[in-house]
């Protein structure tokens, strides 16, 4: 038995990797400058937690994260992983896409070791930064035998959540992150406490390998409103290969978007109504003949989980929409 676990901390920019001209700049500052080893100097404390080894992957804002960055990312992590002297991973990352990215790697590492998303709301540089502690409690979190077979974790603001669930669901207040049902447990002291657990299947008992993936196809996600310009739809379908709809409420669609939709859908590309709210669900052949359309639902995923699920359940074969459908009340 190690003294300490061994912990690989992988960096990739954002706000935990950023410097403000001054201590008040809570909101206005460089993003992704520093690098991971300069974060991790200026928290003396993690050493006690674990021995710790710095990757930089990559440094740039996670708006910027395309499908190439999440396979990079997901591969590197595998690759750590499969290393039986590490014991967990910790993904630095900013916070705008950190659900996306993190949902992502839920869905397809096979390992049962923790693998942790952190980022924070305010710099290290600025007044009452939750960078150190956020970082403190994520490695806390990694560390402990309680936090393995539960998938990708994302710890923010003292609260460990799953990656299934959790949105960035404020633009600047330290207190971000939510996951519609609850967080799965607390970080207190560096002790987490845990109350939950993710109900649907992640890591290993998901149908896709990370180590297996090349591309993804192309998802694109339409935010609905009243004025939504149907021309909008047509161009979307004709170069996507599956299409969010990001509906109002329930996944409802205005009138003149249903044509252009039952056309996209005829034509090979996967519809799927999701509701802009970003919670509850949406219900199948509720409000719309979804069979007759052959359209899907996403069951209660935000749109911008239900992209990354999509893409995933698409390069499956054969990608029959029973089976994609299937996918959105499995995972
Ligand atoms: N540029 C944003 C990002 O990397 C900053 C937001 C943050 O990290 O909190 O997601």
């Amino acid at each position: 038995m190690r003294e300490k676990p061994n912990i690989v901390v992988i960096g990739t920019g954002g706000t935990i990797a950023g410097r403000g001209e001054t201590s008040s700049n809570t909101a206005s500052y460089d993003c992704s400058v520093l690098t991971v080893n300069e974060i991790l100097s200026s928290i003396p404390e993690v050493s006690s937690l674990a021995n710790l080894r710095a990757e930089q992957l990559l440094q740039t804002g996670s708006e910027n994260f395309n499908n190439e960055h999440l396979l990079k990312i997901g591969k590197r992590i595998s690759e750590v992983l499969k290393d039986d002297d590490v014991d967990g991973v910790i993904l630095t990352h900013g916070t705008d896409t950190i659900e996306e990215t993190a949902y992502f790697l839920h869905l397809t590492l096979k390992s049962v070791k923790p693998v942790v998303v952190v980022g924070s709301m305010r710099p290290p540089s600025a007044m009452s930064s939750d960078a150190s502690l956020n970082l403190y409690n994520a490695i806390s979190v990694a560390v402990h035998p309680t936090s393995r077979a539960k998938g990708t974790l994302v710890v923010a603001n003292d609260e460990i959540h799953t990656a299934r669930d959790v949105t960035k669901a404020n633009s600047f207040k330290l207190e971000a992150f939510r996951s519609p049902y609850g967080a799965l447990g607390y970080v207190v002291e560096g002790q987490p406490r845990y109350y939950r657990m993710p109900w649907r299947d992640h890591t290993v008992s998901t149908q896709w390998a990370i180590d297996d993936l090349e591309a993804l196809p192309k998802v694109d996600i339409i935010y609905a409103y009243g004025a939504l310009d149907e021309r909008v739809i047509d161009t979307v379908a004709s170069d996507a290969r599956g299409l969010i709809y990001a509906g109002t409420g329930n996944g409802n669609v205005a009138l003149h978007i249903v044509a252009p939709l039952v056309a996209a859908a005829r034509n090979g590309v996967h519809v799927v109504r999701a509701s802009r709210t970003g919670n509850g669900v949406v219900i199948r052949n509720g409000a719309q003949p979804d069979d007759d359309y052959g359209w899907l639902v996403v069951d209660d995923q935000a749109p911008q989980k239900a992209r990354i699920l999509l893409m995933l359940a698409m390069l499956s074969t054969p990608a029959e929409r029973s089976a994609l459908q299937a996918a959105f009340y499995r995972y």
